[in-house]
């Protein structure tokens, strides 16, 4: 089969190459699936170029990628199943995240067929298109398992998102409208006519306007750009508002090429006992099998709609991921086979 190959870790253009090679093998637990769209995220980017230096001690590989095809996020048809697997059988149309639990590891997805455990897949939903449903899983699983708990969004919340225009925001502006909450969405000034047509009740410009200092609170502010700091969040928090810091690298930009955002992550989790706006620290993500279904009935139903930029053939991965570290793009980025 074709698929894009990295054997090191470096500059997308320099890594990748279209190559044939031998179909995934697929173990009891497995899902073969013929790939009819694929979609380019920030954790995409993390895993070809290696960086932050520390995923390659989380399981992606030391000096070189243990999977050499990239891509986690995809959507096609079931061609085989392991003999374990009772929930799809050939035919059937799924969609989800190809990678077992750290999505900072190669996935496999930017290729003709992959093979991924069952437990991340879904049935796609009739009425939505592969390249659609291809832009979901990774932005939509990561805005669920940050509305856990304490961070439930409640009918009538005024919830704000920073960084609203992007594959997770966007996804984020969504859910919390379905979930009745009263959204503002900010982002750059040339996407936030797309943020307002998502649903956002009100759209602020990053650039012109600092929401911290204009005296509104809100309930929850998920830090999707992760650009702000407790003490700016605490302005615009509500007495009993949380805040949700969801770590952004900017594509090397945010220069913290050793360990990310994870410092940030660290420290907020030992202030949280005594930070009542950080809520509750945790880091256990929810497993896919609870989370994939209310993303599939969350499309079905029409409540989240994945906005597509551009399309890429699959030998153009390297444009693609390109594209992505840009940050021009209003929507999803999706490779097609
Ligand atoms: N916490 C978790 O559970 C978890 C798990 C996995 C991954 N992640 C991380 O989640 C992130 C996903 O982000 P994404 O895919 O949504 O990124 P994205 O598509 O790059 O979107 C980020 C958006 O933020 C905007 N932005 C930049 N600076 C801003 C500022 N100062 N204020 C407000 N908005 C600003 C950008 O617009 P402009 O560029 O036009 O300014 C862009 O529209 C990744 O970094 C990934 O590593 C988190």
């Amino acid at each position: 089969m074709k698929a894009i190959v990295q054997d090191r870790y470096g500059s997308p253009d320099e890594v990748l190459r279209l190559r044939e090679i031998e179909m995934p093998a697929v173990g009891d637990d497995d899902v073969l699936v013929r790939v009819r769209a694929a979609s380019v995220h920030a954790d995409v980017w993390h895993v070809v170029t290696g960086q932050p230096y520390v995923l390659r001690l989380m399981g992606g590989g030391f000096s070189r990628p243990k999977n050499p095809v990239p891509g986690t996020d995809m959507a096609g048809i079931v061609e085989a199943v392991g003999r374990n697997v009772t929930r799809f059988r050939p035919g059937d149309e799924v969609f989800g995240e190809t990678v077992k639990a750290n999505q900072w590891t190669n996935g496999g997805a930017f290729a003709e067929y992959v093979s991924a455990h069952h437990g991340s897949l879904e049935i796609k939903p009739r009425n939505v298109g592969f390249e659609q449903a291809a832009g979901v899983p990774t932005s939509g699983l990561i805005v669920l398992n940050n509305l856990q708990g304490q961070r439930s969004i409640l009918p009538g919340q005024k919830v704000l998102i920073n960084g609203a225009a992007g594959g997770v925001g966007s996804l984020a502006v969504q859910i919390a409208k379905a979930r009745g909450a009263v959204v503002t969405g900010v982002d750059s000034a040339a996407k936030l006519e797309m943020v307002r047509s998502l649903g956002a009740d009100r759209v602020i410009d990053y650039r012109s306007e600092d929401f911290t200092r204009s005296g509104e609170r809100y309930d929850l502010i998920i830090d999707v750009a992760s650009t702000l700091s407790l003490a700016d969040s605490k302005r615009a928090l509500a007495p009993a508002g949380l805040y949700v810091l969801i770590g952004h690298d900017h594509y090397g930009k945010a220069r913290r090429p050793v360990l990310g955002s994870l410092p940030r992550f660290f420290l907020n989790a030992a202030i949280s006992s005594f930070v009542r706006q950080l809520g509750k620290s945790f880091f256990e993500p929810l497993d896919r099998r609870e989370t994939m279904p209310v993303l599939r009935e969350l499309l079905e139903a029409g409540k989240i709609t994945p906005v597509i930029d551009r399309t890429f053939p699959l030998s153009k991965v390297s444009e693609a991921i390109g594209y992505l570290q840009e940050g021009t793009a209003r929507g999803k980025i999706i490779i097609v086979p």
